[in-house]
């Protein structure tokens, strides 16, 4: 059966819907996650489909802390201790060694998982009431814009949820508002995998290295060249001006700035850009902001919905 689960911010029907091997929509700082118990494989699948994910991109485990991280990664590798202590809870994913508790279909088969403890008062009570871990990719479609509020989430996999199993917790909208910072901790230097709310300069001020840029072939799927991509053409800019200019010249053009203030820009650059990618909208035009702090990750997020 399909339909519309309930909305609501009742962490005792979650956690009820959980065990029984449901689906549970959780608000993080960041985004909205897909969430299921990753001991219950026929949930993780169900996961898989709801998103239209290929099977073999890895999902990250959300837990209650970091005690509860080293039941499923290697917390004791060089780093991870440090920066679980200054930014967990927090919008930090670390990649690291797979221990056995954590099944395939979770880490594509891979020898590594990321894991992260969110920063959500609804989602940290049912992470902690659980114990386990809960594989949560964000609750979109795959290659579309991640959820920052419940209204994107029913936009996108409303339908495809059952009403009588699963559950969307409502957290309101989500403050950090781009996904986690995914830092690989297996390889030395460390590298980010993918910019997100925690800054690659504050790694660095965190570690005392000099982060390696990430190498080679896509090793996560959010680093595929398009992905995050409204159905309407994003073109880039680097300056206001030249905006303001292309959004007078092309009937139906939109136009997105919000180089002012990085925080403010982050919070609302999913919601900006569904609400720009309407039907009437020829082109979104996107301001970069500059290349630092959170600007990696808007400027990242931006590049992936202008690929096409
Ligand atoms: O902020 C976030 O991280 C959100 C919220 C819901 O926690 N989650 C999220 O999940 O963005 P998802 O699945 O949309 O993106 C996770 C990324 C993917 O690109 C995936 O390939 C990568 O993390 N990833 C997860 N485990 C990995 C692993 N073991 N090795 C390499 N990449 C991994
Ligand atoms: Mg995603």
């Amino acid at each position: 059966m399909t339909g519309r689960p309930p909305v609501t911010a009742d962490v005792d029907l979650a956690l009820e819907r959980l065990r029984a091997g449901g689906l549970v929509v959780i608000p993080t700082e960041t985004v909205y996650g897909l969430a299921a118990d990753i001991d219950r494989p026929d949930a993780v699948e169900r996961v898989y489909a709801v998103k239209g994910r290929p099977v073999g991109h890895p999902l990250i485990c959300h837990v209650a802390d970091a005690a509860t991280a080293d039941a499923y990664g290697d917390m004791s590798v060089e780093h991870a201790a440090t920066l679980a202590a200054a930014c967990w809870p927090g919008p930090l994913t670390l990649l690291v060694p797979r221990r056995p508790t954590v099944p395939d279909i979770v880490t594509g088969g891979r020898p590594t998982v990321g894991v992260r403890v969110p920063a959500h008062p609804l989602t940290s009570e049912l992470l902690a009431r659980h114990g386990g871990a809960l594989a949560a990719p964000s609750a979109n479609r795959f290659g579309r814009v991640s959820p920052t509020t419940v209204s994107h989430v029913l936009d996108d996999i409303g339908g495809l949820l059952d009403a009588e199993r699963d559950i969307i917790l409502d957290g309101g909208p989500c403050p950090v508002g781009v996904e986690s910072t995914i830092v690989d901790l297996t390889v030395s230097p460390p590298q980010v995998l993918r910019h997100g709310g925690i800054t690659p300069e504050e790694i660095a001020r965190l570690l005392h290295v000099d982060l390696a840029a990430a190498a080679g072939e896509s090793r996560t799927s959010g680093m595929l060249a398009s992905h995050y991509a409204p159905a309407t053409e994003v073109r880039l800019v680097e300056d206001p001006r030249a905006g303001r200019e292309l959004l007078e010249r092309i009937p139906g053009a939109v136009l997105i700035d919000r180089t002012e203030d990085l925080v403010e820009a982050a919070r609302s650059l999913y919601a900006d850009l569904r609400d720009a990618d309407r039907d009437s909208t020829t082109l979104i035009i996107a301001v970069l902001p500059p290349a630092r702090g959170l600007g990696h990750a808007l400027r990242d997020r931006l590049g992936k919905a202008a690929a096409r």
